[in-house]
């Protein structure tokens, strides 16, 4: 059993980008930030309690396919290794992590920009398979896809509609990079949250408890512990609507009076009428068709399409084309 990590981005360089981005998008109209930005230690926790939800269905929906298909997805790929983009804690991934061990398989690449979660990951998963290599790189999966070692057949998987956080003119160009990645029969599982009920969707980013408000007001306590900044999270309202035309989940934080901030390392000041938004995230729905088209654009071909029982959620199984 061991445990690696790989640092592709430094703690300085991370410092660096979050400088600029937070310039960029705090200067602009609307203000906006990249959602990278609110996984640290108590982001990812946060994250880790949204997946427990009455409301949000989209982790136990992907576990029940994973439940069904794990094995066979990796007999199809024959794997040596699993690589996990935005893997987080890789909970779910064990359902396939059991099956690479049947099948032969050796070794786990999760990437993450949380170190947090790759260094709990690695202790848990060797723990509970004796035989595994896990090698966690720390990076950012826009950039850093192309870096990650291979050590023989892959499949590379993509859960919990994350690529549903990408802006919509990022996702053929990041699946491009997905597509770099593969060799020969290598496989990409990718889970995507499907569009449904706008009420639904909406209780799912809504939750009654809070967590998902305490999660997108986090954000404001990395910019105050990283900028020198003192914007106060509870001058901020949680707002998150779905758009029908956009068919995705815009995620905002509201100014509930008037906020005037200083971002001390940036040497910024921001300004707030109350009213204004900061916009954090966005959460797209997908269909069939949208994930079989994207595929293509990437030279990927959509070679199973498996939905739960209740067509919530869906796992897309690419191979090159
Ligand atoms: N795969 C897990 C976690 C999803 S949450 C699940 O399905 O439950 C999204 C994860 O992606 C977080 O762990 C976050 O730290 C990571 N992440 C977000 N943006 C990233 C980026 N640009 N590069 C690398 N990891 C990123
Ligand atoms: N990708 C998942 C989703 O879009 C998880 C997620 C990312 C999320 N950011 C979030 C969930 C913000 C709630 C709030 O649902």
């Amino acid at each position: 059993m061991s445990v690696e990590i790989l640092s592709l981005c430094g703690a300085e360089e991370f410092a660096r980008e979050l400088e600029s981005d937070a310039r960029a998008g705090l200067t602009r109209t609307p203000k906006s930030l990249p959602p990278k930005y609110f996984y640290d230690a108590r982001g990812s926790q946060l994250f880790e309690e949204i997946t427990r939800l009455p409301e949000y269905y989209l982790t136990r929906a992907e576990t029940s396919i994973l439940e069904r298909v794990a094995g066979e997805i990796v007999a199809l790929a024959r794997p040596r290794e699993i690589v996990e983009i935005g893997a987080g804690f890789s909970r779910k991934t064990q359902l396939l992590l059991d099956a690479l061990g049947t099948s032969g398989g050796k070794r786990f690449v999760p990437i993450d920009v949380s170190s947090d979660a790759l260094e709990a990951a690695g202790a848990r998963l060797t723990a509970r398979y004796p035989w595994l290599e896990f090698l966690g790189v720390v990076g950012d999966f826009e950039r850093h896809l192309a870096a990650i070692p291979r050590s023989g057949a892959r499949l590379v998987c993509f859960l919990g509609s994350t690529i549903g956080n990408l802006e919509t003119e990022a996702r053929v160009p990041f699946l491009k990079s997905v597509r770099a990645m593969l060799e020969g029969q290598d496989r990409f599982l990718l889970g995507v949250d499907l569009v449904k009920s706008p009420a639904r969707l909406f209780a799912a980013y809504n939750d009654a408890r809070g967590i998902t408000a305490d999660f997108n007001k986090n954000v404001l306590h990395v910019l105050d512990r990283e900028l020198g900044g003192d914007l106060d999270p509870e001058a901020f309202a949680h707002r998150a609507f779905y758009d029908p035309r956009h068919e995705r989940i815009e995620m905002r934080l509201v100014a509930l009076q008037r906020v005037e901030a200083r971002l001390a390392k940036l040497e910024l000041e921001l300004v707030f009428d109350p009213g204004d938004e900061l916009h954090t995230e966005i959460s797209c729905k997908f269909r069939r068709e949208t994930v079989a088209e994207a595929f293509r654009g990437a030279g990927l071909v959509l070679e199973r399409w498996i939905t739960d029982e209740p067509g919530d959620f869906a796992l897309a199984l690419g191979r090159l084309s």
